[in-house]
């Protein structure tokens, strides 16, 4: 089956079955530059309707099914490449087992209290957290940026920390988004103002996460890229992103998604002000320069979509689209990708 792709800027999205993806496009393509980091963030199995997903799998097939998507991770991950991977806390040990049979080294297990109301629950306590189980390719991370933050004082502390504080693995200052209204601005929202997808990640977590363990240039990679929200980020920073998504619906969203420049979409870098390399690891120079990253990306054709954001709205900018200057410098760089053999295939020439 062909595949569709979307480029834009220094992102790449494909839209269809991941592990098909990692086998057929992304294992013969990566060889000299490999994942610098992959946020996996999967169905969690909860009976959720999903548009081309089957989320009511038996435990071993589901598991299996994880294994084998860290696995090919794995192949396609540089030596001290990052994994981040989201999950229940209940499902804790089957996570880091699940990493760990893959060849992953597993350096922390990360506490995601998200800074929400806990659900109230009858026999237990209430369910307040996530885990964010965190591994590399090898035994210590290529990259690992120490970042310090601005977090707020503790009841009982009185002085403010000149310097800010080091994050460590209890993240309890990054807000989820809840279902309706009080997820904010952020959340996607079609017109009548209901959540397009109700699982999509905070711009504030992937930013965590692709500062702390990427630099400008790095590839990050996500597998089940949902809503974009890791794409998004990732085009900030300079950082090349590779996304898979299944569902043609979510395709559609991310694609709209990176080219409206949503002010709610935009990293804030403030908080983390008081990190040494700040200026160096956050990549916002060379986001611009979007020539010297995309050649990375060669072997994908470059579709341009028309894409028509009427039907969209957020944040008072309702049906806002813009085509920026972008689009045509990629459009000029599409005659020298298709010099490239890897274009040859008549598998990459689809167009929307
Ligand atoms: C939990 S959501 C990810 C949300 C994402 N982190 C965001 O910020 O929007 C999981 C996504 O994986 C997609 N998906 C499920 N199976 C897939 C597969 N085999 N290949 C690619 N994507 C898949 C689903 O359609 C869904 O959008």
């Amino acid at each position: 089956m062909p595949t569709t792709g979307y480029t834009f800027r220094n992102v790449v999205v494909f839209r269809g079955d991941n592990s098909e993806i990692m086998d057929t496009k992304l294992a013969p393509l990566l060889k000299e530059q490999k994942l610098a980091l992959t946020f996996l963030d999967p169905p969690f199995n909860q009976n959720k309707d999903y548009e081309s997903h089957n989320d009511r799998m038996n435990e071993e097939e589901y598991w299996d099914w994880m294994k084998q998507i860290c696995s090919k991770v794995y192949q396609i991950t540089e030596e001290g490449g990052s994994i981040y991977f989201m999950q229940r806390e209940k499902n804790s040990s089957e996570v880091l087992e699940c990493l760990r049979q893959t060849g992953w080294t597993v350096q922390n297990l990360i506490i995601w209290k998200k800074k929400t109301s806990a659900v109230p629950q009858r026999y237990r306590y209430g369910k307040q957290y996530q885990i964010i189980a965190f591994a590399t390719k090898g035994l210590r991370p290529r990259v690992f940026n120490r970042l310090r933050i601005d977090y707020p004082l503790m009841p009982g502390q009185k002085q403010p920390r000149e310097n800010g504080i080091f994050v460590t693995d209890v993240w309890d200052d990054i807000r989820e988004m809840t279902s309706g209204f009080f997820a904010g601005d952020e959340a996607l929202r079609d017109d009548k103002g209901a959540r397009i997808h109700k699982q999509q990640s905070p711009i504030a977590l992937l930013l965590r996460i692709i500062l702390s363990s990427t630099l400008p240039g790095d590839i990050v990679f996500d597998p089940f890229a949902g809503t974009g929200t890791t794409l998004v980020v990732a085009n900030q920073l300079g950082r090349t992103g590779i996304g898979i998504e299944l569902g043609k619906t979510n395709f559609d969203v991310i694609t709209k998604r990176l080219i409206s420049d949503r002010p709610s979409d935009k990293v804030s870098l403030d908080y983390y002000r008081f990190t040494g390399n700040l200026d160096e690891i956050a990549g916002l120079k060379q986001a611009k320069d979007v020539q010297t990253i995309t050649p990375t990306l060669e072997f994908v054709e470059v579709l341009i979509a028309e894409i028509d954001c009427s039907d969209w709205s957020f944040s008072g900018r309702k049906g806002e689209s813009r085509r920026t200057p972008t689009a045509s410098i990629l459009k000029s760089g599409t005659k020298k990708l298709r010099n490239n053999p890897a274009l040859r295939n008549p598998d990459y020439l689809v167009r929307r």
